[in-house]
């Protein structure tokens, strides 16, 4: 008898657990959100505290998986993965939103910005809000600004010293007609491609080389089959987490306003492990027999001026191309 009451209250006791597990489970809802490169990257950790501060502060009702490596596609694959609804979040690079709209283009423009403390005060100033929820008409909003350091060169054969060295050179570049013109400045020819296809075509001869960051440079072991890295540091493009507009709108009042509190609060410290992360990952470059050379940048910055004038026309444009310089 005893035994028999003991069975059966191990059994209530097993079926209440697994029927509050359940209720909470249900009442969890799982973000997707992806991402291009790796798990060790500075904005993959950025977001990773992002994700579990919503989760505290929604009392469990949101959860962030983030996808690295492109698992959900490239970049632009995921844009539309965010459009239609299918994913919930994704991090893209400025070039792809830009070609939703063109005023985007001025926060990517080569030597907008005069460095990163410059980048940041712009990215955290509450000036681009505006211009960020505007996209929602596109079926995705944009939650904050990331940076991804400066870009330069990086080639297979010499380094890169001066817009000589860049003729009848093919570049990789991302997949934006902007892109393609400043390849154009700078002395060489732009290459669209998206970031999973350049190691294998700059090792085929495709391609020269590629532009990019330091970050993005060692984590993808591009120094192997491009050795020379030059410090053209001629864009600073942000990237940009973007929500699924029909997603946001299944949230409550107040969890939407705290989702887009904690995005915008998380691009300080992203700009802190990114600037602490340079160091190391030209380290580890150089390790592998990378060589990076500095250039002197002005004959670069006088020829894509006449690009930045041609890059600005509309209105919207020229307010915050002005809005931003001013910042500087
Ligand atoms: C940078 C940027 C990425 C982008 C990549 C590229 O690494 O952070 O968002 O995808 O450049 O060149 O494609």
């Amino acid at each position: 008898m005893i035994i028999k009451t003991l069975k059966f209250a191990a059994v209530a006791v097993a079926v209440s657990a697994s029927l509050s597990f359940s209720a909470i489970a249900s009442a969890t809802t799982e973000i997707k959100a992806a991402f291009n490169q790796s798990d060790k990257h500075p904005q993959f950790i950025a977001l990773q505290e992002f994700g579990e501060k919503l989760n505290t502060e929604t009392d469990g009702r949101y959860k962030l998986t983030i996808y690295p490596n492109a698992l959900l596609g490239d970049q632009r694959a995921a844009l539309e993965l965010v459009q239609n609804g299918a994913i919930q979040m994704a991090m893209v690079a400025n070039p792809l939103v830009e070609n939703y709209d063109k005023t985007f283009r001025v926060l990517g423009m080569p030597y907008i910005y005069t460095g990163s403390k410059h980048q940041e005060k712009v990215f955290t100033s509450g000036e681009l809000d505006t211009l960020f929820s505007s996209t929602q008409k596109f079926g995705f909003e944009v939650l904050t600004a990331y940076t991804a350091g400066a870009r330069s060169m990086y080639t297979k054969k010499a380094p890169v010293t001066n817009i000589a060295d860049m003729k009848g050179m093919k570049i990789r570049v991302m997949q934006s007609n902007t892109m393609i013109k400043i390849l154009d400045c700078m002395g060489g020819t732009g290459v669209p491609m998206s970031q999973g296809e350049v190691y294998t075509a700059i090792q085929q001869g495709v391609l020269d080389g590629a532009e990019n960051n330091e970050i993005t440079y060692a984590d993808l072991k591009q120094y192997e089959v491009a050795p020379y890295f030059s410090a053209t540091r001629h864009l600073m493009v942000p990237d940009l987490l973007i929500v699924s507009s029909d997603f946001i709108s299944t949230m409550s009042e107040e969890d939407q306003v705290t989702l887009r509190r904690l995005a915008k609060e998380s691009t300080p410290a992203q700009f802190k492990m990114w600037n602490d992360r340079i160091d190391s990952a030209k380290a580890t470059a150089k390790s592998k027999g990378a060589t990076f050379t500095e250039v002197d940048i002005k004959p670069f910055q006088q020829s894509c001026q006449k690009l930045q004038e041609e890059l600005i026309e509309t209105e919207e444009q020229k307010a915050l191309f002005k809005k931003i310089v001013s910042m500087g």
